[in-house]
This record gives structure tokens, C-alpha cells and sequence, in this order.
């Protein structure tokens, strides 16, 4: 199938974070391969994105995305969840510890498989994004796309949003539409998802750095000084 992909990407991406802004101080979460921290690393050293990963955390010994943070000179810290059974919130104050200690403003969820509680949603509020392989609210939590291969949809897609409590949830930043081929199985189907994941993680971000430019994003600067130490202004 030929498609136009610039008409599948809502709302349209800039073209450029204003440049006189400061560098966007960002964490990055991931579990496993990778390929969004590296494009979000990719972007800022090609200057299409004026921002800085401070940090990635991971929560899986081995996970790929090691070797791209090595690669691209950023830190990476293990903070494995398997230490904190039945114990979220600690984990989560683990997290929030290590994002003050790197001086992080905004946290980019970029496949990071677990779930988040309050305490982190609090001490970040409207600062965390998320990407999710599917159009949302469609198909939210784990196996996105074997859901929607499953349910028969026809055109499917990813979202990036905000992060709020419930799983999934929370204000839609950007999505990017992906039909679904008759022959697709997961695989097939999630590696075109992540053609547009990848334009989307980078375009959202650009795009927040603008709105924070003009102060649209709620509580935007109140929530400048993150991690519960927030000052009004
Ligand atoms: C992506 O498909 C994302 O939507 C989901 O996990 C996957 C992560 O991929 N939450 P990668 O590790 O960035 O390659």
C-alpha cells in the first residue's frame, strides 16, 4: 500500500523549538530496545530538537537501550523494579530521587513497561509523556497491537500522551495513524507503528517545548521546579 504519511500525523509536527529557549532537561525511561531513546538522542545531536537527556533509567538488567545511551555519552542508571516487590511507591520515590539528582524538568516514558503510581504523577505533574502503540483510547495497557489485530481494525496507529494515574490515559498530545495490511502479524504491524512512534516521540516533544514557550501547557511553570519542590511564579 502507498500512502502520503504527512496527512496520518495529527496535530502537525513544527518544524523547530524556538531556539532561544534553554535546552529542555529531559529523563528518559525505557525497558527494553531503545529505538525512541535513540531517536530522541539522534534529534537533539542533529538540532532538530533543543533539548538534553539529563538521564536514562532503566529497570531491566541487559535491556538493548544501554548500549545507546554508551553511545550517545548519556548516563544510565539501573533502578530494577524486582528490588521493590509489592512496593510501587518506593520504587517510584527510587525514580523520583534519581531524576532530582540529574536536574530533570520533563520524563519521556519510551517503552517503559511498568506502571507508574501517584507519587511519581505528582512530583512531575503534566511533565511525563508516554508512548503507546495504538490509537488511544483504543487498546490501552500491555499487547496493544495483538489487540487490535485481534479486534479487526483497519486503521490503528500510536499516541503520545501525558501521563496521569490510570494506565494509558491522560491528555493526547500527538497521534499517527498506521492502516492495517491484510497479511500483518504483530511483528509486521508493530514495525510500521514505530516508523511513525519515532516521528511522533520527536515531534511531541518539539511541540511542548513550543507550547511551554507560550506558557499554553497547564500549570506548565508552576510545575518548572518538579519533584514536589514546586515554587509558584
Ligand atoms: C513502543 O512500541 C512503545 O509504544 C511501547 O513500547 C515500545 C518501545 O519500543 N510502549 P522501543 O524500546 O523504544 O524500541
Amino acid at each position: 500500500m502507498n500512502y502520503d504519511n504527512s496527512f496520518l500525523i495529527s496535530p502537525s509536527i513544527p518544524q523547530k523549538r524556538l531556539q532561544e529557549n534553554k535546552p529542555l532537561k529531559l529523563a528518559i525511561l525505557a525497558s527494553g530496545s531503545g529505538s525512541n531513546f535513540e531517536v530522541i538522542a539522534q534529534g537533539i545531536k542533529t538540532g532538530k530538537l533543543n533539548a538534553k537527556i539529563q538521564v536514562l533509567i532503566y529497570n531491566n538488567p541487559g535491556a538493548k537501550v544501554i548500549a545507546r545511551a554508551e553511545k550517545f555519552g548519556i548516563p544510565a542508571i539501573l533502578l530494577n523494579h524486582r528490588d521493590y516487590k509489592n512496593r510501587r511507591e518506593e520504587f517510584d520515590g527510587e525514580i523520583i530521587k534519581t531524576l532530582a539528582a540529574y536536574d530533570v524538568e520533563w520524563v519521556v516514558m519510551a517503552g517503559w513497561m511498568r506502571i507508574v503510581t501517584k507519587v511519581l504523577v505528582n512530583a512531575f505533574p503534566n511533565r511525563i509523556i508516554n508512548i503507546h502503540p495504538s490509537l488511544l483510547p483504543s487498546f490501552p495497557g500491555i499487547r496493544a497491537v495483538e489487540k487490535a489485530l485481534a479486534a479487526g481494525v483497519k486503521i490503528t496507529g500510536c499516541t503520545v500522551h501525558l501521563v496521569s494515574e490510570e494506565v494509558d490515559s491522560g491528555p493526547i498530545l500527538m497521534q499517527a495513524a498506521v492502516p492495517v495490511l491484510a497479511d500483518d502479524t504483530p511483528e509486521t504491524l508493530h514495525a510500521r507503528i514505530q516508523v511513525q512512534e519515532h516521528k511522533i516521540m520527536v515531534g511531541a516533544i518539539v511541540a511542548l517545548a513550543d507550547k511551554e514557550e507560550s506558557s499554553d501547557i497547564p500549570s506548565a511553570k508552576k510545575a518548572r521546579s518538579p519533584h514536589g519542590i514546586t515554587k509558584d511564579n
